[in-house]
């Protein structure tokens, strides 16, 4: 414990978390996006920090302040979100997957602003394609690392949190029931954590308790 009572129980531990949402250009002046206020991540990652990690914390917009004594690496868009991730995950203890990242963007980005008054038919539509999945990718290639993932869920939330768990290589999916009052943008959040070896209900509790509830049970598996 350090003077304040904190655990240090993070020190010599690198950690990297993902968070917010991420934008996907339509023109220069639009996007595509994701509701996602960042407090989740961004309260994992001031959690790890204040407890010794070095932690990088690789952030969509948002509307929060860094938090103290942690690497931001600003980005944008989910393929920009990836080659950051990517370069943090190698040497990582610990990644977190905690964005809202946006499943698809325009295809083709107009170079230059779209005006008003251009016809009805060529505003009938914006192609998209899919982004590529950072959790499922780097979760493909993990070695050592204790991978953390988030899934939002409006209904059969253990069930699809237990098929990501699966299809993303993760050990660990914090499923939140985003069809109730709790979730995005609120200061609580109300979650189940999902591991192969069994559920942990965790009750409803403010998103920098839920923080150190989620880095207790990632360092478990770290010395399994
Ligand atoms: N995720 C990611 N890259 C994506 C999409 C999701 O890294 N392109 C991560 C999220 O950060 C989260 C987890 O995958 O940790 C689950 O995200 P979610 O949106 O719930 O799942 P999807 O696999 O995108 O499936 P769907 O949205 O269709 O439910
Ligand atoms: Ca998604």
């Amino acid at each position: 414990l350090d003077v304040l009572g904190v655990k240090r129980d993070l020190e010599g531990r690198s950690i990297m978390v993902t968070a917010g949402p991420t934008v996907e250009a339509i023109d220069p002046v639009r996007f595509i996006s994701n509701h996602s206020s960042g407090k989740m991540g961004y309260a994992i990652a001031r959690a790890a920090a204040r407890r010794g990690a070095d932690v990088t914390l690789v952030s969509g917009p948002t509307a929060l302040d860094a938090p103290d004594g942690v690497r931001m690496v600003p980005v944008q868009s989910a393929r920009e979100m990836l080659a950051e991730a990517e370069e943090a995950f190698t040497d990582c203890d610990i990644a977190v997957f905690a964005a809202a990242v946006s499943d698809m963007r325009p295809k083709n980005p107009a170079g230059r602003k779209l005006k008003k008054g251009v016809s009805d038919s060529e505003l009938a539509s914006i192609e998209l394609v899919e982004n590529p999945d950072i959790l499922a990718t780097l979760g493909a290639s993990k070695a050592h690392q204790v991978v953390v993932g988030f899934a939002a869920e409006t209904n059969d939330v253990i069930e699809n949190a237990q098929a990501k768990l699966h299809r993303k290589n993760a050990d660990m999916i914090v499923a939140n029931d985003v069809g109730s009052d709790v979730g995005f943008g609120t200061d609580d959040n109300k979650v189940w954590l999902v591991e192969e070896a069994g559920i942990i209900d965790v009750p409803r509790m403010s998103k920098p308790e839920l923080a150190d509830i989620i880095l207790d049970n990632a360092i478990r598996r770290l010395s399994e």
